[in-house]
């Protein structure tokens, strides 16, 4: 007997192999449905992108040391003197980002296909909070390096805690663990970024996987009519669709290395909570809630401010149950598809108007100043840009 053979032969008479051999076979064999095409990447993508993000975080735990004495000086050390430090901190860095890019893609992939629908309505909602905590890892995150940036956009973030009804001011006060932004924050978000957010992740993540396995992936058939996949027209998923995810997925690698290189993150400035830099902007992804709170002004309009914010998730979470309609096709349900072009846009729109607020910028040679609110004032030449913001 080879050594091969032995070694199987050792686990065959320890384990029911046959049944792990069985089981493997049978989902790698599975056919999907004829209209699976490379929009059906995403999932892995995000995936793959997760467990980027855990290897190099683990790398990253080994010299980040969560104290204010410590932590943008261990970020300095891992950049400048640890082996490759420089590049898994980057990959790291830059892996948040298109995680959650590669997440709102899966998610309008699964919106536009109806796929969130009858018997898939667990599938979505595990997934919208898999969402909301990869958005938190993004925040939790950030604070880490303790540069000003982190710090100051910090402060801004769970001031924003202070408006909601009733328990506003409490809620600041435990997500910073006191009155202000302290190494006591820091404690906080650590644990959270590396501890509870992880598992919780990874756990929805298999209980999101697992349904998705058990209804298969959707056809484009109505609710309830949904016919089984005929083997000559289904698409195998080994090798066809595992092979463009692999395409997808070292693409990915090639263009994650690539930006990491070219375009670093900055280290930054040390924290310091007497100088408040002049423009605070959080992360690209908070951008279109920043914008919007910033039209609710007075307690009441605070309040007003936060349930808009809230009201999207809140939607988005619950959108099987409220979206009761039999069909899946893109073409045959243009409530649906309006709803989630309109939504998609506004937020986009917030979101670059978020990015220029505060900000002057060249439209055909004529320079405008965008004030806080996002409106354009041209500025004449000669004249103090922030003079003519007007507000
Ligand atoms: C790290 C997070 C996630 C992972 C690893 C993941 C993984 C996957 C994978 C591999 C699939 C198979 C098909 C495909 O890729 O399109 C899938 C299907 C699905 N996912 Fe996700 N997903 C994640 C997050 C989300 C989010 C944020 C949503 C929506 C809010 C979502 C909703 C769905 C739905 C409804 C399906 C069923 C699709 C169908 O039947 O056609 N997932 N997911």
């Amino acid at each position: 007997m080879g050594v091969t053979q032995r070694i199987m032969k050792f686990f065959d008479d320890r384990f029911d192999t046959e049944t792990i051999k069985r089981f493997i076979d049978k989902q790698a064999h599975k056919r999907l449905p004829p209209h699976t095409s490379w929009l059906h990447v995403f999932g892995s993508l995000s995936l793959l992108l997760f467990l980027i993000q855990v290897t190099t975080g683990i790398l990253l735990l080994i010299y980040y040391r969560p104290t204010p004495a410590e932590a943008h000086k261990s970020i300095q050390y891992i950049t400048a003197k640890v082996n490759f430090g420089w590049l898994y901190r980057q990959i790291h860095a830059w892996g948040a980002t298109f995680m959650i890019a590669a997440l709102l893609l899966h998610m309008l992939r699964t919106y536009f296909y109806g796929a969130y629908k009858k018997p898939r309505e667990l599938t979505w909602m595990t997934g919208v909070l898999i969402f909301i905590l990869t958005v938190s890892f993004g925040f939790t995150g950030y604070l880490l390096p303790w540069n000003q940036i982190a710090f100051w956009a910090t402060t801004v973030g769970t001031e924003s805690a202070a408006k909601v009804p009733f328990i506003g001011e409490w809620l600041r006060y435990f997500l910073r663990g006191g009155e202000t932004v302290t190494g006591e924050t820091l404690s906080r978000f650590f644990v959270v970024h590396v501890i509870i957010l992880p598992w919780l992740v990874t756990g929805l993540i298999a209980v999101h996987l697992v349904l998705m396995r058990m209804k298969n992936l959707a056809t484009l058939d109505p609710v309830d009519q949904e016919r089984d996949i005929p083997p000559e027209r289904g698409i195998p998923f080994f090798p066809v669709h595992v092979a463009k995810e692999a395409v997808v997925a070292i693409l990915l690698l090639a263009v994650l290395v690539t930006v990491s290189v070219l375009w670093p993150w900055a280290i930054g400035e040390p924290a310091d909570p007497l100088s408040t830099p002049a423009h605070i902007k959080p992360e690209w992804y908070f951008l279109p809630s920043y914008q919007l709170l910033k039209y609710f002004e007075g307690p009441y309009g605070a309040i007003v401010g936060i349930f808009a914010c809230t009201v999207p998730f809140v939607l988005l979470l619950f959108w099987p149950l409220l979206d009761r309609g039999k069909e899946r096709h893109p073409r045959k349900r243009p409530w649906a598809v309006s709803f989630g072009l309109i939504g998609l846009l506004s937020a986009l729109f917030l979101g670059v108007l978020g990015h220029y607020s505060e900000s002057n910028v060249n439209v055909f040679g004529q320079r405008y100043h965008i004030d806080l609110l996002g409106w354009p004032h041209a500025i004449v030449e000669g004249q103090d840009a922030e003079d003519q913001g007007g507000h």
